[in-house]
Protein backbone atom coordinates (compact mmCIF):
# COMPACT_ATOMS: atom_id res chain seq x y z
CA UNK A 1 0.00 0.00 0.00
CA UNK A 2 1.17 3.15 -0.80
CA UNK A 3 0.72 5.66 1.43
CA UNK A 4 -0.80 8.92 1.50
CA UNK A 5 -1.74 10.28 4.64
CA UNK A 6 0.86 9.45 6.90
CA UNK A 7 5.01 8.79 6.64
CA UNK A 8 6.48 5.46 7.94
CA UNK A 9 9.66 5.38 8.94
CA UNK A 10 11.21 1.68 9.70
CA UNK A 11 13.15 1.41 12.91
CA UNK A 12 14.79 -2.11 12.40
CA UNK A 13 14.11 -4.90 9.24
CA UNK A 14 12.32 -7.00 12.29
CA UNK A 15 9.99 -4.77 13.95
CA UNK A 16 8.76 -1.09 14.34
CA UNK A 17 8.36 1.93 12.84
CA UNK A 18 8.28 6.01 13.42
CA UNK A 19 4.42 7.64 12.06
CA UNK A 20 4.89 10.94 11.47
CA UNK A 21 1.44 13.13 9.58
CA UNK A 22 -0.75 12.86 11.86
CA UNK A 23 -2.28 14.59 15.03
CA UNK A 24 -4.04 12.12 17.17
CA UNK A 25 -5.95 14.80 19.44
CA UNK A 26 -8.43 14.24 16.07
CA UNK A 27 -10.74 12.20 14.53
CA UNK A 28 -9.33 10.31 12.35
CA UNK A 29 -10.86 9.61 8.88
CA UNK A 30 -11.07 6.32 8.02
CA UNK A 31 -8.24 6.97 5.23
CA UNK A 32 -5.82 7.85 7.56
CA UNK A 33 -7.34 5.51 10.08
CA UNK A 34 -6.62 2.45 7.40
CA UNK A 35 -3.03 3.86 6.60
CA UNK A 36 -2.36 3.29 10.48
CA UNK A 37 -3.51 0.06 10.48
CA UNK A 38 -2.03 -1.04 7.52
CA UNK A 39 1.57 0.34 9.23
CA UNK A 40 0.64 -1.27 12.40
CA UNK A 41 -0.66 -4.85 11.07
CA UNK A 42 3.29 -4.37 9.20
CA UNK A 43 5.87 -3.12 11.39
CA UNK A 44 4.60 -4.44 14.69
CA UNK A 45 4.71 -1.39 16.75
CA UNK A 46 4.62 2.04 15.73
CA UNK A 47 5.54 4.69 17.29
CA UNK A 48 4.31 8.63 17.59
CA UNK A 49 5.48 12.02 18.60
CA UNK A 50 4.44 14.83 20.07
CA UNK A 51 0.71 13.75 20.62
CA UNK A 52 -0.32 15.45 24.17
CA UNK A 53 -3.50 14.10 24.53
CA UNK A 54 -6.29 13.95 27.08
CA UNK A 55 -7.62 10.48 28.86
CA UNK A 56 -10.62 11.08 26.34
CA UNK A 57 -8.70 12.16 23.26
CA UNK A 58 -6.23 8.62 24.21
CA UNK A 59 -9.11 6.82 24.92
CA UNK A 60 -11.18 7.81 21.51
CA UNK A 61 -8.03 7.10 19.63
CA UNK A 62 -7.99 3.57 21.26
CA UNK A 63 -11.55 2.85 20.26
CA UNK A 64 -11.02 3.44 16.76
CA UNK A 65 -8.95 -0.50 16.79
CA UNK A 66 -11.56 -1.68 19.29
CA UNK A 67 -13.64 -1.96 22.52
CA UNK A 68 -11.03 -1.14 25.24
CA UNK A 69 -9.93 -3.23 27.60
CA UNK A 70 -10.22 -3.12 31.67
CA UNK A 71 -6.96 -4.43 33.47
CA UNK A 72 -7.93 -7.24 36.06
CA UNK A 73 -5.66 -6.00 38.28
CA UNK A 74 -4.87 -2.33 38.32
CA UNK A 75 -6.91 0.45 39.35
CA UNK A 76 -7.21 3.50 36.38
CA UNK A 77 -7.76 6.92 37.14
CA UNK A 78 -10.98 8.52 38.93
CA UNK A 79 -13.76 8.09 36.28
CA UNK A 80 -10.98 6.44 33.84
CA UNK A 81 -10.99 2.80 34.61
CA UNK A 82 -9.93 1.64 30.99
CA UNK A 83 -6.69 4.01 31.50
CA UNK A 84 -3.43 1.47 32.61
CA UNK A 85 -1.28 3.94 34.55
CA UNK A 86 2.76 3.59 34.08
CA UNK A 87 4.49 5.31 36.79
CA UNK A 88 7.91 4.28 38.57
CA UNK A 89 9.75 7.10 40.90
CA UNK A 90 12.25 6.18 43.35
CA UNK A 91 10.42 4.95 46.01
CA UNK A 92 8.66 2.25 43.60
CA UNK A 93 9.28 -1.75 44.46
CA UNK A 94 8.21 -2.93 40.70
CA UNK A 95 8.18 -1.02 37.14
CA UNK A 96 5.05 -2.11 34.93
CA UNK A 97 6.72 -4.12 31.81
CA UNK A 98 9.87 -4.46 33.22
CA UNK A 99 10.40 -8.17 31.65
CA UNK A 100 9.16 -9.66 28.49
CA UNK A 101 5.58 -10.07 28.20
CA UNK A 102 2.41 -9.86 25.82
CA UNK A 103 0.03 -7.67 27.76
CA UNK A 104 -2.63 -9.74 30.08
CA UNK A 105 -2.05 -12.87 28.45
CA UNK A 106 -3.61 -14.92 30.94
CA UNK A 107 -6.77 -12.98 29.72
CA UNK A 108 -9.31 -16.06 27.96
CA UNK A 109 -9.41 -13.12 24.95
CA UNK A 110 -6.13 -11.17 25.67
CA UNK A 111 -5.71 -7.59 24.60
CA UNK A 112 -4.83 -7.23 20.95
CA UNK A 113 -3.21 -4.04 20.85
CA UNK A 114 -1.87 -1.46 23.90
CA UNK A 115 -1.33 2.22 23.06
CA UNK A 116 0.96 3.82 25.65
CA UNK A 117 1.68 7.99 26.23
CA UNK A 118 4.50 9.10 28.48
CA UNK A 119 4.92 11.85 29.96
CA UNK A 120 7.15 12.10 31.98
CA UNK A 121 10.96 10.56 31.26
CA UNK A 122 14.17 10.18 32.65
CA UNK A 123 16.81 12.59 31.22
CA UNK A 124 18.56 9.05 29.81
CA UNK A 125 17.00 5.48 29.90
CA UNK A 126 13.72 3.92 30.04
CA UNK A 127 13.45 2.51 26.64
CA UNK A 128 11.02 0.28 25.61
CA UNK A 129 12.33 -3.11 23.42
CA UNK A 130 9.71 -4.88 21.24
CA UNK A 131 10.18 -7.92 20.08
CA UNK A 132 8.47 -10.08 16.68
CA UNK A 133 7.16 -13.01 17.48
CA UNK A 134 6.79 -14.00 14.06
CA UNK A 135 10.29 -14.31 13.40
CA UNK A 136 10.88 -16.10 16.88
CA UNK A 137 8.42 -18.86 14.55
CA UNK A 138 9.95 -18.37 11.23
CA UNK A 139 13.33 -19.41 12.29
CA UNK A 140 12.41 -22.36 14.41
CA UNK A 141 13.26 -25.81 12.44
CA UNK A 142 10.17 -27.79 10.37
CA UNK A 143 10.36 -30.38 13.28
CA UNK A 144 9.99 -28.14 16.29
CA UNK A 145 7.24 -26.17 14.61
CA UNK A 146 5.35 -29.43 14.12
CA UNK A 147 6.10 -30.28 17.50
CA UNK A 148 5.37 -26.94 19.28
CA UNK A 149 2.10 -26.64 16.91
CA UNK A 150 0.28 -29.02 18.94
CA UNK A 151 1.05 -27.79 22.07
CA UNK A 152 -1.51 -25.80 24.65
CA UNK A 153 0.64 -22.89 26.84
CA UNK A 154 -1.05 -22.15 30.54
CA UNK A 155 -1.01 -18.55 31.04
CA UNK A 156 -1.51 -16.56 34.61
CA UNK A 157 -2.18 -13.54 36.28
CA UNK A 158 -1.71 -14.77 40.03
CA UNK A 159 2.25 -14.86 40.35
CA UNK A 160 2.08 -11.20 38.41
CA UNK A 161 -1.22 -9.09 40.28
CA UNK A 162 -1.20 -11.04 43.73
CA UNK A 163 -0.79 -7.65 46.15
CA UNK A 164 0.60 -5.69 43.25
CA UNK A 165 -1.77 -2.68 44.37
CA UNK A 166 -1.75 -3.00 47.47
CA UNK A 167 -0.45 0.24 48.16
CA UNK A 168 -3.03 2.02 45.89
CA UNK A 169 -5.94 0.66 47.95
CA UNK A 170 -6.61 -2.60 46.44
CA UNK A 171 -7.28 -5.45 48.44
CA UNK A 172 -7.37 -8.86 46.73
CA UNK A 173 -8.07 -10.98 49.29
CA UNK A 174 -10.66 -13.20 47.68
CA UNK A 175 -10.33 -12.35 44.21
CA UNK A 176 -8.81 -14.75 41.69
CA UNK A 177 -6.80 -13.65 39.26
CA UNK A 178 -7.26 -15.18 35.24
CA UNK A 179 -6.17 -17.85 34.01
CA UNK A 180 -5.91 -19.48 30.49
CA UNK A 181 -4.93 -22.15 28.17
CA UNK A 182 -3.60 -20.72 24.78
CA UNK A 183 -2.48 -22.40 21.64
CA UNK A 184 1.45 -22.38 21.54
CA UNK A 185 1.71 -21.35 18.50
CA UNK A 186 -1.14 -18.94 17.84
CA UNK A 187 -2.23 -17.77 14.14
CA UNK A 188 -2.77 -14.40 13.94
CA UNK A 189 -6.42 -13.09 12.79
CA UNK A 190 -5.74 -9.86 10.10
CA UNK A 191 -2.25 -11.33 8.99
CA UNK A 192 -2.33 -14.92 8.89
CA UNK A 193 0.77 -15.57 10.04
CA UNK A 194 2.07 -17.83 12.78
CA UNK A 195 4.10 -16.81 15.42
CA UNK A 196 5.34 -18.47 19.30
CA UNK A 197 2.56 -17.05 21.79
CA UNK A 198 4.49 -17.69 25.27
CA UNK A 199 5.95 -15.30 27.13
CA UNK A 200 8.28 -14.96 30.60
CA UNK A 201 5.78 -13.15 32.99
CA UNK A 202 2.50 -14.83 32.37
CA UNK A 203 3.53 -18.04 30.90
CA UNK A 204 3.97 -20.97 33.74
CA UNK A 205 3.49 -24.58 31.88
CA UNK A 206 2.14 -26.51 28.89
CA UNK A 207 -0.70 -28.76 29.43
CA UNK A 208 0.82 -31.50 27.46
CA UNK A 209 4.58 -31.39 29.09
CA UNK A 210 5.65 -32.71 32.36
CA UNK A 211 6.93 -29.57 34.21
CA UNK A 212 10.59 -30.39 33.44
CA UNK A 213 9.89 -31.03 30.08
CA UNK A 214 8.02 -27.95 29.60
CA UNK A 215 10.56 -25.49 31.66
CA UNK A 216 12.94 -26.57 29.01
CA UNK A 217 11.24 -25.84 26.22
CA UNK A 218 9.65 -22.62 27.48
CA UNK A 219 13.35 -21.45 28.66
CA UNK A 220 14.46 -22.15 24.67
CA UNK A 221 11.67 -19.98 23.71
CA UNK A 222 12.22 -17.51 25.92
CA UNK A 223 15.66 -17.03 24.72
CA UNK A 224 14.60 -16.62 21.27
CA UNK A 225 12.51 -14.09 22.10
CA UNK A 226 15.50 -11.98 23.80
CA UNK A 227 17.59 -12.38 20.45
CA UNK A 228 18.56 -8.71 19.29
CA UNK A 229 17.96 -9.13 15.64
CA UNK A 230 14.35 -9.64 16.58
CA UNK A 231 14.11 -6.73 18.23
CA UNK A 232 13.77 -2.82 18.34
CA UNK A 233 14.51 -0.48 21.07
CA UNK A 234 12.40 2.79 21.20
CA UNK A 235 13.91 5.88 23.00
CA UNK A 236 11.34 7.96 24.43
CA UNK A 237 10.50 11.90 24.24
CA UNK A 238 7.91 13.77 26.21
CA UNK A 239 4.33 12.95 24.60
CA UNK A 240 5.63 9.81 22.23
CA UNK A 241 3.00 7.10 21.71
CA UNK A 242 3.98 3.59 21.09
CA UNK A 243 0.86 1.39 19.34
CA UNK A 244 1.82 -2.20 20.15
CA UNK A 245 0.31 -5.60 18.77
CA UNK A 246 0.11 -8.17 21.73
CA UNK A 247 -0.68 -11.10 19.49
CA UNK A 248 2.73 -11.39 17.71
CA UNK A 249 5.21 -8.71 19.56
CA UNK A 250 6.45 -8.81 23.04
CA UNK A 251 7.85 -5.61 24.54
CA UNK A 252 10.38 -5.21 27.78
CA UNK A 253 10.54 -1.24 29.75
CA UNK A 254 13.87 -0.96 30.73
CA UNK A 255 14.12 -0.31 34.94
CA UNK A 256 17.20 1.63 34.56
CA UNK A 257 16.64 5.17 35.56
CA UNK A 258 16.58 4.78 39.28
CA UNK A 259 16.09 7.46 41.30
CA UNK A 260 14.58 9.33 38.60
CA UNK A 261 10.48 9.25 37.26
CA UNK A 262 8.70 7.82 34.30
CA UNK A 263 5.26 8.17 33.95
CA UNK A 264 2.09 7.82 31.74
CA UNK A 265 -0.67 6.32 30.35
CA UNK A 266 -1.73 3.35 28.48
CA UNK A 267 -4.90 2.38 26.80
CA UNK A 268 -5.84 -0.84 25.87
CA UNK A 269 -7.56 -2.74 23.09
CA UNK A 270 -9.33 -6.27 23.37
CA UNK A 271 -9.03 -9.31 21.44
CA UNK A 272 -9.96 -12.62 20.81
CA UNK A 273 -9.47 -16.11 21.62
CA UNK A 274 -6.59 -17.08 20.53
CA UNK A 275 -6.89 -19.71 17.58
C1 LIG B 1 3.74 -1.96 29.64
O1 LIG B 1 4.06 -3.12 29.74
O2 LIG B 1 2.66 -1.60 29.23
C2 LIG B 1 4.74 -0.88 30.01
C3 LIG B 1 5.58 -0.54 28.83
C4 LIG B 1 6.47 0.64 29.10
O3 LIG B 1 6.35 1.28 30.15
O4 LIG B 1 7.31 0.95 28.25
Amino acid sequence: MAYRRIEVDPLTPAIGAEIQGVDLSRPLDDQTYGEIHEAWMKHLVIFFRDQDLTLDQHKAFGRRFGALHIHPAAPGPEGHPEIFVVHTDKDSTFSEGNGWHSDVSCDAEPPMGSILRLHTLPATGGDTLFCNTYLVYDNLSASMKTHLEGLTAIHEGEQIFRGRYAEEGVDDSGKNYPRAEHPLIRTHPVTGRKCVYVNQAFTTGIKELRYTEARSVLDYLFEQVERPKYQCRFRWRKHSIAMWDNRCAQHYAMWDYRPHTRSGFRVTVKGDKPQ
